[in-house]
């Protein structure tokens, strides 16, 4: 990794104790109460595929990919405790490697039918990088699934509250100068890259690929029932899928 990131990496250091330890008592609310559902219904049937996730984290969608019958899947992040905590569960039809999803020259062209980025795009300085790369490592016909934070999200603006607290609405601004967001998660502080609408998806058409279909996912009533503080997602987006095809 170019010498310049590597304070990128230190934040996702400090932050995998904490992350290892919620993704392994069942995952963060946005992801079992909303994004999971989208992810799994966005994959498709992965039955045999080899699979490739960008940012992958402790790995916990590529141990549900291999579940639902993957055939092969590589997880890759570059942060190393978290690559440890994934090799601590595989299962023998998943790996983990400790590489840049900016730069997967490792990997052969046209070696992966699905390739997954669940919510790493946003860490990456060099996304256009990333998506150049995973079209080549994609087989014709391949598929690329990419969650994003929404960009109405992504630009920074927090929720407006009344004299009560209560939460009137979320303010953007900002929305056109892309670059740095810093903010704190757990108690740690981290970088993230906001881009617009625009940007992400001239990207994806620059690099190749056809947009097969753009989900801004919201949550059912049920989802609320369960995990009452997911009600907001019913008043603004939070998240964007792309569903890309090489
Ligand atoms: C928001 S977390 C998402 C993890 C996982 N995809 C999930 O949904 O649980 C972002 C992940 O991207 C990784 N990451 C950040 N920059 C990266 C880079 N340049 N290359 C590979 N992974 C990176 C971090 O270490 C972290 O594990």
């Amino acid at each position: 990794m170019a010498k310049d990131y590597e304070h990128l990496r230190r934040e996702w250091v400090e932050m995998a104790p904490y992350w290892i330890e919620e993704a392994r008592a069942g995952g963060d609310l946005s992801r079992k109460g909303l994004l999971d559902a989208y992810m799994l219904a966005a994959c498709g049937d992965v039955q045999g595929l080899r699979i490739l996730d960008c940012g992958c984290g402790e790995g916990r969608f590529c141990r549900m990919l291999v579940e639902r019958g993957a055939g092969y899947v590589l997880g890759v992040d570059n942060c190393p405790p978290m690559i440890e905590a994934a090799r601590e569960l595989q299962s023998g039809r998943d790996e983990y490697l400790l590489a840049d999803a900016q730069d997967l020259s490792f990997l052969a062209e046209a070696s992966f039918d699905l390739v997954v980025s669940y919510l790493n795009q946003c860490d990456l300085p060099d996304f256009d990088a990333n998506v150049r790369e995973v079209f080549r490592v994609l087989k014709a016909g391949g598929r690329f699934v990419v969650a994003n934070i929404h960009p109405m999200r992504s630009a920074g603006g927090s929720w407006l509250r009344g004299p009560d607290g209560a939460k009137q609405h979320v303010m953007l601004d900002n929305y056109f100068a892309e670059g740095e967001r810093h903010f704190s998660m757990k108690g740690v502080q981290i970088t993230n890259f906001h881009r617009t609408l625009s940007t992400y998806l001239r990207s994806f058409l620059r690099a190749g690929f056809t947009l097969e279909d753009l989900i801004e996912p919201t949550v059912t009533p049920e989802a609320v029932a369960a995990y009452p503080s997911l009600a907001d997602e019913r008043r603004v987006p939070n998240f964007i899928i792309f569903l890309l095809k090489k």
